[in-house]
Parts: structure tokens; C-alpha cells; sequence
């Protein structure tokens, strides 16, 4: 009974694709609107001193400031300890969807914190973060600590966790981008999502994610991104032997939470497009597990060895990894170019492009991203 009804509102709410969810985002901050999630009274200290919070308060234990758009301060008060997010102004990140993050966080934080306060939610999301208080006016967002460390290896439990997290969120129409190490911590128990600033919403019946008209860039879609942004760059520093084994396993959790993701979104109503493209996904992995799972190996790390180059490229944030990333691709090509073409691996153009012409590419793309080496914090 609950879920109809929760159905029916989603389906009366407007679905923004990407351009309209951008203009409509930039409009809000234009507006000034306030949006506040939870109690100010509930917040560790009163809310003027967090907002004043600096490295030298006494109740200040850590302060993150590596990201661009925020410094995350660990602040121990009450007894136990908080992390208090403080959005930068202005934004470093020079293009609308950095300059509308924060924005964008203090919106999905009130839409999971609303999902949860409804009859029977208080247990949806259990790897989300909560919010105990936020206020897109004052740029502060405050959350329980996660008393955990990011990600290094995979595991079959992580690998359940994260895609468990992900299902939940894309079944509710939330599509996350941004699976990347510094935006998952492990507390030993549960794998943590904790940073919403690249969480947009979306149609899980209609689109396949939230980038263009929904339907565009089908290449994109959960395990895409944990593999892109965040899995294939931990394989990159380990035995081949091991990436194997842990390949399958991820793989195995993948088409399981894909099937189920199948099964719910057609009870829901999902169009056949966006069920035909989730099987066809499905059924390539089956099929890979139960014969040519290096085949596979190679497909997908391709593709998101590239995506995540081009996302350092056209970032201009290029780290040691990006290097290592592009030398993965140089190595994949003049060893198994025959195979990456026979896999359908090459997209955006590199199909029609010959091994040499794919080697001077990559090579020139390396040199680029020697030049773009941005500072690691610390
Ligand atoms: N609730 C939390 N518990 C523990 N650590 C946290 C928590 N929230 C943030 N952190 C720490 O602070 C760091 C930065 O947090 P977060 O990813 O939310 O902001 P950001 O990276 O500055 O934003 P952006 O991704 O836009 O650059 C995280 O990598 C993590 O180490
Ligand atoms: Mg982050």
C-alpha cells in the first residue's frame, strides 16, 4: 500500500534531464531560496560556531580540505564525533555543475532524509550517511562521523555493499556519479557514501541515467561508475593474477543486483527500452563469466580507463593515476588490439582507428596529462 503510493508521487513529480536540471539548479541559487534539512537544535555546538569553526577550535580533530568544493572539518562534541561540511564560496570548480554542488547535496540530502522519515523508511539507505542538519544558506552540512577508511582493495562485502547502496538509490531516482576513492570510506561493518554533490535525480522507468536526455550516453550506469571511477583504478596497482579473481567476483555482484534491479524496475512500470538495455548489459556479463571473462576484462577496462582520462583531461586534475590509467590503455593496445576490436571495446571513434593511430593518440593524451599534474592534498 505504501509503495503505490509512493509510486504514484514519483511519477507525478517532473523528471529533469540534464540541460533543464542545470538551468533549473542555477535558477534556485539565483532565488537565494533557503533550503534546511533537520533541526538547527540538534546540531554538535550551536550553529554561529560552527559556522565559525577553523583548524584551531578546540573542538576541531581534522580538517579535510583537499576537495574543491568543501572543507570537511571532524569536530568531537557531545561525546562522540561529527563531520561538519562547510561548502567553499566561490566554488573552485569552474563550471555550473561544481559552482551548483553544494546545492545539489543539500537537495538530495533533504529528498533521503524525507524518504527515510516516511511510515516505514528509518531503515532505507543503510549505507548513506545521515544528515542531523543542513543549510543551503549558510553552506554547512553535518553528519555522525564514519569512523572508516577508504577503499583499497575490494572484497565480495564491499563489492554487495556499494552495488547494494547504488540499486537502492537508482530504484528511488537517484543516479550518483561519483563513485571515486575519496568519496567512500569502509568502517569494517558497512561501505559509506557520504558526499552528494554529483547525485542527480532521474527517471529509473524512462532513462538510463541523468547525463543528456536520459537515454544518450548508455555506456553510463552503476557498475560503470564504481568500476570507472573508483575499481579499475585499485586493480591497477595489483597482481593480474588477483585482478582476475576479484574481476569475477565483482562481475558476479553485478549481474546479481542487475537482475533484481530488472525484476523491480519491470513491477514498476520500467519502459521496454530501459528494461532491453539493462538484460542486454546482464547477459553480456553471463555470458563473459560462463566463457571469455578476460575478453571482458579487457571490454571494460577500456572503456573505463577512458572515461576516467577524459574526465582528468577535461577536469585538468591529472595525478599519477591518470598516467598509470593511460599506460594500462598504451599497454592494451599493442597487446590485444585484435581482441578489444573483436569485444566491440573501442567506442567514440577509436574503432575506426587503426593500433598505430590508437598508440600516437594515447601517447599524445599521455603527454597531456603530464602537463596537467594537479598537487595531491595531503
Ligand atoms: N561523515 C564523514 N565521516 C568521515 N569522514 C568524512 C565524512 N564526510 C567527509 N569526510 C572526509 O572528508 C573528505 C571530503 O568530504 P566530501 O567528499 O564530502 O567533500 P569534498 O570532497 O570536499 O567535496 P568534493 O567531492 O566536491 O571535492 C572525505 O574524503 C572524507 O575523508
Ligand atoms: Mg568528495
Amino acid at each position: 500500500m505504501r509503495r503505490q503510493r509512493f509510486r504514484a508521487q514519483w511519477r507525478a513529480m517532473t523528471f529533469l534531464i540534464e540541460s533543464e536540471r542545470r538551468q533549473s539548479q542555477l535558477d534556485f541559487q539565483a532565488s537565494a531560496t533557503e533550503i534546511e534539512v533537520g533541526d538547527r537544535r540538534d546540531c554538535p555546538l550551536p550553529l554561529p560556531e560552527l559556522l565559525a569553526l577553523h583548524p584551531g577550535h578546540p573542538a576541531v580533530r581534522e580538517v579535510h580540505e583537499g576537495g574543491l568544493t568543501a572543507v570537511v572539518y571532524k569536530v568531537h562534541a557531545l561525546g562522540r564525533d561529527w563531520a561538519v561540511k562547510r561548502a567553499r564560496t566561490p566554488c573552485l570548480v569552474q563550471n555550473v555543475d561544481g559552482q551548483t554542488s553544494f546545492l545539489n547535496e543539500v537537495q538530495r540530502r533533504a529528498e533521503i532524509s524525507a524518504l527515510r522519515a516516511e511510515p516505514g523508511g528509518a531503515g532505507r539507505f543503510p549505507g548513506i550517511v545521515s544528515t542531523v542538519y543542513a543549510s543551503l544558506r549558510h553552506g554547512v552540512a553535518v553528519s555522525p562521523w564514519i569512523p572508516g577508511t577508504p577503499v583499497s582493495t575490494w572484497d565480495a562485502r564491499r563489492f554487495q555493499q556499494v552495488f547494494e547502496t547504488g540499486r537502492e538509490l537508482l530504484r528511488a531516482g537517484f543516479f550518483e556519479w561519483d563513485f571515486s576513492p575519496g568519496n567512500l570510506l569502509d568502517d569494517g561493518q558497512q561501505v559509506w557514501l557520504f558526499d552528494f554533490g554529483y547525485m542527480y535525480r532521474f527517471d529509473p522507468l524512462r532513462h538510463f541515467n541523468s547525463g543528456g536526455d536520459g537515454t544518450t550516453a548508455p555506456l553510463c550506469h552503476l557498475a560503470e561508475r564504481i568500476e570507472s571511477r573508483h575499481v579499475f583504478g585499485t586493480w591497477l596497482d595489483q597482481d593480474p593474477a588477483d585482478v582476475l579473481v576479484s574481476f569475477r567476483q565483482a562481475k558476479c555482484v553485478a549481474l546479481a543486483t542487475y537482475r533484481q534491479l530488472h525484476d523491480e524496475l519491470r513491477a514498476d512500470g520500467a519502459t521496454a527500452q530501459v528494461l532491453g538495455w539493462l538484460a542486454g548489459v546482464a547477459d553480456g556479463w553471463e555470458r563473459a563469466l560462463a566463457g571469455d571473462l578476460h575478453g571482458l576484462y579487457l571490454r571494460e577496462g577500456w572503456r573505463s580507463h577512458v572515461m576516467d582520462l577524459e574526465d582528468d583531461l577535461h577536469g585538468r586534475t591529472c595525478t599519477p593515476k591518470t598516467l598509470q590509467r593511460v599506460d594500462w590503455l598504451l599497454d592494451a593496445v599493442r597487446t590485444h588490439h585484435g581482441a578489444l576490436l573483436a569485444q566491440g571495446g573501442l567506442f567514440d571513434g577509436d574503432e575506426a582507428r587503426s593500433r598505430d593511430g590508437l598508440i600516437a593518440r594515447y601517447t599524445a593524451k599521455r603527454r597531456e596529462a603530464e602537463g596537467l599534474q594537479v598537487r595531491l592534498a595531503a
